[in-house]
């Protein structure tokens, strides 16, 4: 079964997909983290397994099985994944970004925990790499770079920036405020967005048949 390689419109293809948390230390025994499940990436990964994709899933701590077939890079913080991502993405030909990733790192994590004392603690924070942006703005000629954005206000407006600014070819917008969508659950509701504003409504279903019609889109735009 290991060697056994499912033929579609993905074979030959080398797909990356960065999925889940990262967690930010703080000491030996803490860390800043975030309730990203992993279920979204995990769900990409194992549908273009289906279509026939060579997939590499960098995945930080999470709850779930990895699909059988994937390559699974585990890692821990956003350093970590952005240094496992770049080892990787030269030979690929598909990225979907989909990890929630910490925007920012405490500055200097204490080798030893830190003991209770005073009245208040504080914490100085340094933003980390951006993973989806040094990706995109080094992108190959035909590499495909897939981001996702998760906003709670003006959300099509910010996506589409994010689109932009991080030179993607499809970003994939998740809204908080839509039921039964984001963080653990099994549901998604989201909407595709492309470069020439063209945007895709998946109503409410799982995240395997969202994540399903993200690897159609990718199919469609690829060739
Ligand atoms: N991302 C990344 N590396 C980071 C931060 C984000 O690769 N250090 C990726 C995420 O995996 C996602 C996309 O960037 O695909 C957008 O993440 P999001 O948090 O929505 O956007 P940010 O650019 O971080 O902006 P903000 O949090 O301010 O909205
Ligand atoms: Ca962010």
């Amino acid at each position: 079964l290991q060697n056994f390689k499912i033929s579609g419109p993905l074979s030959g293809k080398k797909l990356i997909v960065s999925a889940g948390p990262t967690y930010e230390a703080i000491d030996p025994v803490r860390f800043i983290g975030n309730h990203s499940s992993g279920k979204m990436g995990y769900a990409i990964a194992e549908e273009a397994l289906k279509n026939g994709a060579e997939v590499i899933l960098v995945s930080g701590p999470v709850h779930i099985k990895p699909p059988i077939g994937v390559q699974l890079i585990k890692v821990t913080s956003a350093v970590e994944m952005y240094d496992a991502v770049h080892s990787y993405i030269g030979d690929m030909d598909i990225a979907v970004m989909s990890a929630a990733v910490a925007d920012y790192r405490p500055s200097a994590p204490a080798d030893e925990k830190i003991k209770k004392k005073g009245d208040s603690i504080q914490f100085e924070m340094v933003p980390n790499p951006d993973i989806l942006k040094s990706i995109g703005l080094n992108k190959k000629p035909n590499q495909f770079i897939v981001g996702f954005a998760l906003e709670t206000e003006n959300e099509l407006e910010n996506a589409k920036s994010k689109l932009i600014k991080k030179n993607l070819d499809l970003i994939v917008l998740n809204s908080l405020k839509d039921k039964g969508a984001g963080f653990g659950g099994d549901t998604n509701q989201v909407k595709l967005i492309e470069p020439n504003n063209k945007v895709t409504s998946i109503q409410l279903k799982s995240k395997q048949e969202i994540a399903a019609d993200i690897i159609s889109k990718i199919i469609e735009l690829i060739d």
